[in-house]
This record gives structure tokens, C-alpha cells and sequence, in this order.
């Protein structure tokens, strides 16, 4: 019996032993995490309210990080993970939220300083490692007033280029976080004749071609893979497409665009456009401008979008816009031989962050395919970020109207351009 007692006492003093040693540090166990999965947001001058990079300044947040990422709201991702892998993905492993679980229920220790990863790089202010090759400012310094609400507003400049050129990557950054509600940056054609000082009205002019990026919280920049580009045309226009919210008091804002020139040959240009060309309610095909409101209280309000492909495409990446009632996004395709696949479904939308889910390998959809988006909206008192369940929702631009917008990245695989970047020209 002694012998037992002291055999149980010396396995339990062992695994005790054993534990500590284990126990997660900072800078072993915790820094490569966050510099892989948060520093790209929690960094100073990005969208985060707090960098994450040193001990210093992570171990006040220590609870709070524990919470956000054992709640999975943290990063902030939405897309079911049955469906398509995405190469944005930062959701962290069951493993490396134990990880920050053990660490935080420890005391969130230190460790040993020779443990620190290096530094993440990033370029101060963009959020690529490397600058931009060319930075487009709007015009001007826009003033936004206090208060009230304003339409959208729209500034041009005028592309800079003699030839077409492919950018492989894009970022639009706000000037002024606390205004931008968001921002979206169209390639624009525009009659010679216009005054140039007509472009600096905030008015709207001449026709969209296409829209080269779209900025909102989480959302914002894009590199697209080797040999897949965006173009720009010389001769046609930036148009900055500004949504401004008042914030009380008077407030300026100069956003800027930072562009990254294709290094490599381009074999494919990358279409950015809406996956619902045609619009259905209740089997029944209906006209964008005829939309019926979204009645008052409704819970789960159905949308459909089908967009038929006729050639063989391959799609890059998919990103659902609703305003505060969208409720969900699923895209699926219908194959021409029958079966049904899931390319995306984001069952608990979440205004607050529009993200862009890039494919891991890009789904190529062969001629004769149909995308069908399906959306539902709770326009009732359930959803705590509907501002007025008792009224209708009208159809519009405002946060408070509504949208179906599901944005679609793809290229026609026929159309192999074989385009010299402009680096080696
Ligand atoms: C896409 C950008 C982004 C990424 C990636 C991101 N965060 Fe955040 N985080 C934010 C923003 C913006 C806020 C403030 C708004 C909010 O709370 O939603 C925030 C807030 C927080 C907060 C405070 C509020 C809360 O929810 O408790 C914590 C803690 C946090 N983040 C931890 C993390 C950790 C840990 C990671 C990585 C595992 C991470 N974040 C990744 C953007 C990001």
C-alpha cells in the first residue's frame, strides 16, 4: 500500500513536471500565431483599434483575446467551412486555439526572449511587403460635413498610362478611417468634351466599364495569382466612388489607391461583375428596378441570382454585399451534367465585414454552367442590427436600404491574352 501511494504521488509530481514544461509562452507559442493570423489588421495604422505585435502590447488583451478566438469571432471569417478553401483564410486550427486557451488560463507568461520570431514585414501603410509602384490620390481633399446624410460622391482622375496595363495587385486605403463608410474604385469612360473641373464636383459622369476594387472593413486589397491581372486602359478614368457617414463633427478625407504593375506574362484578365444577371422571387424572373420592398418584419426574406456561363470560366473569388438586413449568401453551380456544387456559403452574414473569399485553386466552371446565388433578409426585430423591423426596406445605396450585390472575380479561359507586363517593356 505504501508503495502504491508512493508511486501514485510520484506519477502525478511527474506529469505536474511534465505540464510546465509545456506550458505555452508568448514568444514560443503565441507571437508566430498572431503574426500569422492578426498582425496583418492588428498592426499600427490598419483597421484594428490595437497592434498585436510585441508582449507588451498583446498582454493586457489577453482575456479578451482568449474570448475572441475561442467564439471564432476572431478573425473575423464567415464562410461554412464544408464548402471551397479560400487562400485568405485566417481562421486559426482547434490546435492553435488551445494554444491561446493554455497560454491565457496560465497567466499568459513571457518565455524566454530568444524564442521572439522576427518581426512580421510589412510596408507602412499598405498591406502588401513591398510599395506600391504607383499611388493614384483622389483629386482632392474632400471636406464631409457634420451631419446628415449624403449621397455617394464620385472624384476622376484621369489614367495615367499610354498603354494598357495589368495591375497584379490593388489596395484602396481611406484617407480618413472615421468617414469612409466605404469606397469603390470603377474604371470610367468619359466624354472628351467634360470640363476637367466638372470631374472634381463629387458629381457623377460618363459610364462605369468595370469596377477595378471595393474597400470596407476587412476588405480592401487584392493580389491576384501569377499571370492573372486586372486591366486599365489608357484614356479611360479612376472613378472614385465615395460613401461618406458624417461623424458630428467636420472631417477631411483624401483616399488613396496603391497599384502593383504585373511582373510576370499575363495569360488571363480578371472580370469583376455581379453573379446574378438575372433575379428571381419566388420562381418568378423580375427586373433589378422592380424589386418589391422587403416587407416590414419579415424574418427570412428569399433572393435568387443566376448568372448562365457560356464559355469555360474560372472563377477566383466571391464576395457577398447585403446591408444590415442580409442574412445569408450561398453561391452554388449546377453542372451542365446535373450535379449541384457549393462554391461558398456564408450562412450568418455580418455586415460589419465584407470579405472577399479567394480560392485556394481556382473552381473552373466549363461552358453551359449555371451560378445560382441564393439570399435571404431579416427585416425582423431578431436581428439586432435591423434599425427599424416595423418599417419596409426600400432598395438603395444607404446602409439602411438594401442590396444584393454578390460580386464574382473570374476569366473566360478562351481569352488568353499573353500580354507583356509592363516591367519588361
Ligand atoms: C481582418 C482584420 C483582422 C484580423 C485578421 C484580426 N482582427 Fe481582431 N479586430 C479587428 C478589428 C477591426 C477589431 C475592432 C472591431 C471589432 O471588435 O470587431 C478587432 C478587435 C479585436 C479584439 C477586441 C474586441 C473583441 O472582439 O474582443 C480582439 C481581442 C482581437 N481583435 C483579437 C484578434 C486576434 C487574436 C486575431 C488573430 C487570431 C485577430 N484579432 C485578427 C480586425 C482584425
Amino acid at each position: 500500500m505504501k508503495f502504491l501511494l508512493a508511486t501514485i504521488i510520484w506519477t502525478a509530481a511527474l506529469c505536474t513536471a511534465a505540464d510546465t514544461s509545456a506550458k505555452p509562452t508568448f514568444t514560443k507559442d503565441i507571437a508566430p500565431i498572431l503574426y500569422e493570423r492578426c498582425a496583418h489588421c492588428h498592426r499600427s495604422g490598419d483597421i484594428a483599434p490595437m497592434p498585436l505585435l510585441t508582449y507588451e502590447q498583446v498582454r493586457p488583451w489577453s482575456a479578451a483575446i482568449k474570448q475572441s478566438v475561442a467564439q471564432r469571432r476572431m478573425p473575423p471569417w464567415f464562410a461554412d467551412p464544408h464548402y471551397g478553401k479560400f487562400r485568405n483564410d485566417r481562421r486559426l486550427t482547434e490546435t492553435q486555439i488551445a494554444t491561446v486557451t493554455d497560454w491565457v488560463n496560465a497567466g499568459s507568461p513571457k518565455g524566454d526572449d530568444k524564442d521572439m520570431p522576427p518581426l512580421p514585414s510589412f510596408t507602412e501603410g499598405w498591406s502588401f511587403n513591398r510599395p506600391p509602384d504607383l499611388i493614384i490620390e483622389m483629386p482632392l481633399e474632400v471636406k464631409v460635413q457634420a451631419k446628415g446624410v449624403l449621397d455617394l460622391q464620385n472624384y476622376y482622375v484621369k489614367v495615367p498610362f499610354t498603354e494598357e496595363t495589368f495591375v497584379e495587385a490593388v489596395e484602396l486605403r481611406p484617407g480618413n478611417r472615421r468617414v469612409v463608410h466605404h469606397s469603390i474604385v470603377n474604371i470610367a469612360e468619359i466624354p472628351e468634351a467634360l470640363e476637367p473641373k466638372a470631374l472634381l464636383t463629387g458629381e457623377k459622369h460618363g459610364r462605369i466599364l468595370w469596377k477595378l476594387i471595393g474597400q470596407a472593413p476587412g476588405k480592401g486589397a487584392e493580389s491576384h495569382l501569377p499571370g492573372v491581372a486586372k486591366r486599365i486602359m489608357p484614356g479611360t478614368y479612376f472613378e472614385f466612388n465615395m460613401h461618406y457617414t458624417p461623424t458630428g463633427k467636420e472631417e477631411t478625407d483624401r483616399t488613396k489607391m496603391g497599384i502593383w504593375f504585373s511582373k510576370e506574362k499575363i495569360h488571363h484578365e480578371v472580370i469583376t461583375t455581379l453573379a446574378a444577371s438575372e433575379i428571381y422571387r419566388e420562381g418568378k424572373q423580375i427586373a433589378r428596378a422592380d424589386l418589391p420592398n422587403i416587407p416590414a418584419n419579415a424574418d427570412n426574406w428569399p433572393i435568387v441570382g443566376i448568372m448562365r456561363v457560356p464559355d469555360d470560366i474560372t472563377i477566383y473569388s466571391l464576395s457577398p454585399h447585403m446591408h444590415f438586413r442580409g442574412k445569408d449568401m450561398q453561391y452554388s453551380v449546377k453542372y451542365p451534367d446535373g450535379r449541384d456544387e457549393v462554391l461558398l456559403n456564408v450562412p450568418k452574414y455580418n455586415y460589419e465585414w465584407q470579405l472577399n473569399y479567394e480560392f485556394a485553386t481556382p473552381p473552373k466552371i466549363p461552358a453551359g454552367s449555371v451560378i445560382t446565388v441564393r439570399a435571404h433578409y431579416d427585416n425582423s426585430p431578431n436581428n439586432p442590427k435591423n434599425p427599424t423591423p416595423d418599417q419596409e426596406v426600400v432598395w438603395g445605396q444607404q446602409s439602411w436600404n438594401e442590396m444584393f450585390v454578390p460580386w464574382i472575380e473570374y476569366s473566360v479561359d478562351k481569352n488568353n491574352l499573353l500580354a507583356t507586363p509592363r516591367a519588361a517593356r
